[in-house]
């Protein structure tokens, strides 16, 4: 089975070299027929080429990789090679988060696969374990770490008592962080992941603009206070339905350090559904990397070469956003007076507490979507307060 690789960054050379150097059984008979490279890059191999009409146009190429990344032109690289009936992998969370729809629509049309387990927790066999649960039940509730370089940082500075900078730096010069970190730790690439498992997992349409509250603005004294209650800080995504409606959160939890997300060390990420008869479910990997991430984009071209049929979303019922379905008591941490915080607050505070010369404030259950209108709130008075959700165990 021939395959062209659009983009020979970290993901694309790590299906390269898998695909070349393992000699399974399932990888016997897959060969790379061309790279899609920049004019500037054709040196590097002959298989490398800057044309995408050659490669859709070649009726022996049977599935297009896509590991480019971007919106453009991933996005019309994906459609065209679709439209031109060839099955597509892709890894790239941001176009697969903002056109799932459209992706799947297309594939159906043209009688040909669009797979993307790559796209969310890297290694981990999420998306198709999400696929299996689903053929017996409902699913209600996701949530999970989606992200590794935010955390690293987290698990770092609760060991080691050490300042967010400095561990950023640090994630940075292992490779683990991009120059400009935003998309880890502003929630960003959690969002794009949450928004792809949720579709699936709930039928729903891709979801758009929930609350976001990342990690930029944790202090080491955040960290120390929450051991200080036996506790310690996650970046996680959540996304929860009750029949046709549905809520999502990217935001700081407080997790007990009894709790397994609590434990989740390194880069590495858990990602967890509630089903309906399997109840809790949690998967633990490497969710980024090129070997890992490699390895699950092969998994799909294995998949697609044995024909192993992957569902497809059928989002017929229209979901409508509904905050009630979450809500939790929080813990905000800011520089500002206690009484400036309580006229922003007002009767949402259970306790107000100083620790290391900072307000920590405990707020009552409240719902996620009030909560995160009072931390804007606070943030425009205080740009460096912090929010984190206290985890609660499910009633
Ligand atoms: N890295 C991970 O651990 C990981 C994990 C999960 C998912 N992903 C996703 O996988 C995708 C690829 O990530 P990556 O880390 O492999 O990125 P990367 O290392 O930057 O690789 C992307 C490659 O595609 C090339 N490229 C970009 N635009 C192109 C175009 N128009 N035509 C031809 N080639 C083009 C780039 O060339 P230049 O370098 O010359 O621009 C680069 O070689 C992204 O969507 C990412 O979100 C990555």
């Amino acid at each position: 089975m021939k395959i062209a690789i659009l983009g020979y960054g970290t993901v694309g050379s790590g299906v390269g070299e898998i695909i070349t150097k393992q000699k399974t059984q399932a990888l016997q008979g897959i060969e790379i027929a061309y790279i899609l490279e920049k004019t500037k890059n054709l040196h590097k191999s002959p298989l490398m080429c800057d044309d995408i009409e050659k490669i859709v146009n070649d009726k022996s190429v049977e599935v297009v990789v896509e590991t480019m990344g971007g919106i453009e032109p991933a996005h019309s690289f994906i459609l065209k090679a679709l439209s031109a009936g060839k099955h597509v992998v892709s890894a790239n969370k941001a176009v697969i988060a903002k056109y799932l729809k459209e992706f799947h629509d297309c594939a159906n049309a043209h009688g040909v696969k669009f797979l993307y387990e790559a796209s969310c927790g890297g290694g981990i066999p999420w998306i198709h374990n999400i696929w299996n649960v689903k053929r017996i039940d409902e699913i209600d509730e996701i949530h999970g770490i989606f992200n590794g370089t935010s955390n690293y940082i987290l698990d770092h500075m609760a060991k080691e008592h050490a300042p967010f900078a400095d561990v950023l730096k640090r994630a940075q010069d292992l490779g683990y962080a991009e120059k400009d970190p935003s998309a880890d730790i502003d929630g960003y690439d959690i969002e794009n992941k949450l928004k792809i498992s949720a579709s699936i997992a709930f039928d729903c349409d891709v979801l758009q603009d929930f609350p976001t509250f990342g990690i930029r603005n944790v202090r080491k004294e955040d960290m120390e206070y929450a051991a200080s209650m036996h506790k310690t800080i996650k970046l996680m995504a959540s996304a929860k339905r009750k029949g046709t409606h549905c809520y999502a959160v990217v935001e700081p939890v407080l997790y007990d350090l009894s709790y397994m997300e609590a434990a989740i060390p390194e880069n590495f990420n858990l990602t967890c559904l509630h089903g309906t008869t399997i109840g809790d479910l949690k998967f633990y990997g490497q969710g980024a990397g090129k070997l890992p991430t490699a390895h699950a984009v092969v998994q799909d071209i294995i998949d697609i070469k044995e024909g192993i049929i992957q569902p497809t979303i059928h989002p017929e019922q229209s979901f409508v956003y509904d905050a009630s379905l979450m809500s939790a008591p929080y813990m905000l941490r800011t520089t500002l007076t206690e009484s400036d915080v309580k006229q922003i607050l007002q009767d949402a505070i259970a306790s107000v507490t100083e620790y290391q010369g900072l307000l920590y404030v405990t707020c009552k259950e409240i719902t996620t979507a009030q909560m995160h209108q009072y931390a804007n709130a606070i943030c425009k008075l205080d740009s460096k307060a912090f929010l984190a959700r206290i985890h609660q165990e499910a009633v």
